[in-house]
């Protein structure tokens, strides 16, 4: 057999790790990671969350002491989720807008303690609904757009005043950020940002969440009337300038690794930074295979790695202690 040699030889950037390191064309810097985090009331608790392993919800003061250990070593996102008593919950979500609830407190001693870290604030109603809903609904179970909103708009002015760096709102209501942007300007909050959970699927991969935030067996159907079927790709983009249009200075893709496309697109199509969440089933799944022994943890860097190739500037992950550590 007339054996062809080879003229064009790829391996050859591939020969060491030296090399391999050097051309490498996406890395994951501390900068990118954002720490996603579960409150819950009282002092020293630390409650673990059945479906994620290794995360737990903390009370206020152990939330303060995770942060400035995280801090530290570079992280400088964290995004807050408070676990609400079924006793604080009603059909309005009545406690979302109270300036002394979880969040807003905790929000308040963690800046008081911390100021420089970056507070990103989950902007909805499903941690205050006894239906579990992102916003109200009416007497069928609809959940209306409008009431819904001015509920949001009042909610975000308070955790403005609480001090959070962005107000993120994840709730899918049409025309939530230019009614946020304006309540924010109007009273004095123009240099609080907003993330938007611009485009946010309804995903099964949310599972684990519902269990940290308590709403998992309250929930009342699904999600599908406000957030966006799977199978949609263009949609993702009326979506994403539409908030861009409305004034919102981050877009977020949700969840993750099912994404990956939308992601690239998204980057392609919007000038503002692109956030990408690694949502709760997506780090359940990993790392219930990594507790397992059945998958190495180099799936964790894989996993997110996959998200700059994809495009993103910023990745809300539940690995970030982790990653924090890999990077060193
Ligand atoms: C709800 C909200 C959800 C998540 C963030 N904000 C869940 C939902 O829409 O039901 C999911 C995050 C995760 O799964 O890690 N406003």
């Amino acid at each position: 057999m007339n054996f062809i040699k080879p003229t064009i030889r790829p391996r050859r950037l591939r020969k060491n790790k030296e090399i391999r390191d050097l051309v490498q064309q996406n890395n994951i810097h501390k900068n990118d990671i954002v720490y996603p985090m579960f409150i819950v009331e009282g002092k020293n608790i630390k409650q673990a969350i059945k479906s994620m392993p290794d995360i737990n919800r903390l009370s206020i003061d152990l939330t303060i002491k995770e942060i400035e250990k995280l801090f530290k070593k570079g992280i400088k996102g964290f995004a807050l989720f408070p676990y609400n008593d079924i006793s604080l919950k009603d059909e309005k979500g009545t406690q979302s807008t109270n300036s002394n609830n979880l969040i807003n407190r905790a929000i308040r001693e963690i800046k008081k303690q911390i100021p420089e870290c970056v507070i990103f604030a989950d902007v909805a109603l499903d941690p205050y609904t006894t239906h579990g809903h992102d916003g109200v609904c009416d007497e069928k179970g609809n959940v209306l757009n409008d009431e819904t909103v001015e509920i949001l708009t009042k909610q975000s002015i308070e955790l403005a005043k609480s001090g959070a760096d962005f107000v993120c709102p994840s709730d899918m209501m049409d025309a939530r950020i230019i009614n946020i942007r304006n309540a924010l300007d109007n009273n004095g909050f123009e240099n609080t940002g907003i993330m938007s959970y611009a485009v946010k699927y309804a995903s099964g991969f949310y599972g684990p969440f519902r269990d940290a935030v308590g709403s998992n067996n309250l929930l009342k159907g699904d999600k599908k009337t406000y957030q966006m079927n799977p199978a949609n790709k263009k949609e993702a983009l009326i979506e994403a300038k539409l908030d861009v249009q409305e004034g919102a200075d981050i877009i977020m893709i949700k969840p993750g690794m099912p994404y990956l496309d939308i992601i690239s697109q998204t980057k392609q199509e919007i000038n503002n930074p692109v956030a990408v969440y690694q949502v709760s089933g997506e780090y359940s799944m990993l790392k219930n295979m990594i507790d397992n022994g059945d998958l190495s943890d180099d799936v964790i860097m894989e996993s997110i790695i996959c998200f700059k190739r994809a495009g993103a500037d910023i990745i809300f992950t539940y690995f970030a202690p982790k990653i924090i550590d890999m990077i060193d």
